[in-house]
């Protein structure tokens, strides 16, 4: 038996904020990142709250890549403050954050608090998912806590507050949204549900992705890429996700690679990998049912091809050029990483990936010398 919901009520497009004015709580706790405050962003969360005659105390210690040091400080606060509404505002770091800080701060009062999400950068859709990232830079690994309970009560989609995002985090961030929908789309999760939300988010990237990296004031396409990023985390909360996440956060774990940028890296990669079509691929009567997947993503991103084996080779080949375009290295030899330390590093990564949930749904069951090959062709 299967089951599809989605919990969390979704306010979007212009003027959405004004949501802030009408919430049924009395105290919130904003939690959010120093950018934020720094920018002025905030007033545009705390006039329509004062409006409304909603209190609130602001938690700004927010990192990216949250590590666990920072979700305690959040828990004490949180306690301090005693609110009845979290609201996170941010990237995927503040809203992750957040949900950690509440459901750990729940665990110790039993007190139900409400949480509304607000991203600022159109990536991660952590907004309707039940998935929190936290760090622990001791152990170089990257925990993804799962569990309905951190499911937002409300998302707010208002594409003002991503307006400032600079390229190469619209870059990173736009490539993170693009693996989500496709990990969800060729996960052995994967349901009509998922699929059909995954298939739009890769239709919007693909015409829309470019267009917000090359302007900033390009207003539409920003909208249309926050509605797909938070419709490919609705894909992938239901789906789950793959091995390139597992090797993402094993690899931005160790070498604090941006998270969308360690995907986009790897994208083309496992592509590869799970479909089983290299360069040297000759046809044949069968593939692994990914392949047809792969084929369809093809076609929405309009790169599809002669058969089975040229349209896997062009989707690659878009994966690479949208990097290319908008200046995400190909290779870890692009990157400002120490060749030696990188190889050194390749067997325990590999292993760290072998055990991250989200490879468990991966089209593909991985060895752990298949990933560290993976990892080996990554660097040149
Ligand atoms: N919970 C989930 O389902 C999920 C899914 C994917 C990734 N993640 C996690 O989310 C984190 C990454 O989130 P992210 O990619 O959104 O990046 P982020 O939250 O780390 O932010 C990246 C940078 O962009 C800045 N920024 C944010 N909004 C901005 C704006 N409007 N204008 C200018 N700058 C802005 C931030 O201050 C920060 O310096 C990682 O920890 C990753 O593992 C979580
Ligand atoms: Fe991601």
């Amino acid at each position: 038996m299967k089951s599809f919901d989605i919990k969390t009520k979704i306010y979007f497009g212009e003027n959405s904020l004004e949501r802030l004015s009408d919430i049924p709580y009395k105290k919130a706790l904003i939690i959010t990142d120093p950018f934020v405050v720094k920018s002025g962003m905030l007033q545009m969360i705390t006039m329509p709250l004062q409006q409304g005659y909603t209190e609130y105390d602001i938690f700004s210690d927010v990192v990216p890549d949250p590590p666990l040091e920072k979700i305690q400080n959040g828990v004490k606060a949180m306690l301090e403050s005693d609110p009845d509404c979290v609201i996170a505002v941010g990237g995927g770091s503040a809203i992750d954050s957040a949900k950690a800080i509440r459901e750990f701060t729940a665990r110790s009062t039993n007190k139900p608090t409400a949480m509304i999400a607000i991203p600022t950068t159109s990536g991660t859709g952590s907004e309707v998912t039940s998935f929190a990232v936290v760090t622990d830079p001791d152990k170089d690994i990257k925990y993804p806590l799962v569990s309905d309970s951190m499911l937002p009560t409300e998302a707010i989609l208002d594409a003002a507050l991503v307006k400032s995002v600079p390229a190469a985090v619209t870059a990173d961030t736009g490539m993170d949204v693009l693996t989500h929908a496709i990990e969800a789309y060729v996960s052995i999760n994967n349901n009509e549900f998922s699929a059909a939300l995954a298939e739009k988010a890769i239709e919007i990237c693909g015409t829309f992705l470019l267009r917000s990296y090359l302007d900033n004031n390009d207003t539409h396409a920003r909208q249309k890429m926050h509605v797909a990023s938070c419709l490919a985390g609705l894909a992938f909360n239901s789906a789950s996700l793959g091995l390139n996440h597992g090797m993402a956060h094993a690899l931005g774990a160790k070498f604090h690679i941006p998270h969308g940028r360690a995907n986009a890296m790897l994208l083309p990669h496992i592509i590869d990998y799970n479909s089983g079509i290299s360069i040297h691929s000759k046809s044949q009567k069968e593939y692994p049912p990914c392949v047809r997947k792969y084929v369809n993503v093809a076609k929405l991103l309009g790169c599809s091809n002669f058969n089975e084996i040229t349209t896997i080779r062009a989707l690659i080949g878009w994966m690479q050029f949208m990097c290319k375009e908008m200046n995400i290295p190909l290779t870890i030899s692009q990157c400002d990483i120490d060749k030696t330390e990188y190889f050194n590093a390749i067997d325990s990564m590999a292993e760290k990936a072998i055990s991250d949930s989200c490879t468990k749904t991966n089209p593909r069951v991985p060895s752990k010398m298949e990933v560290a090959y993976i990892f080996e062709h990554l660097y040149d």
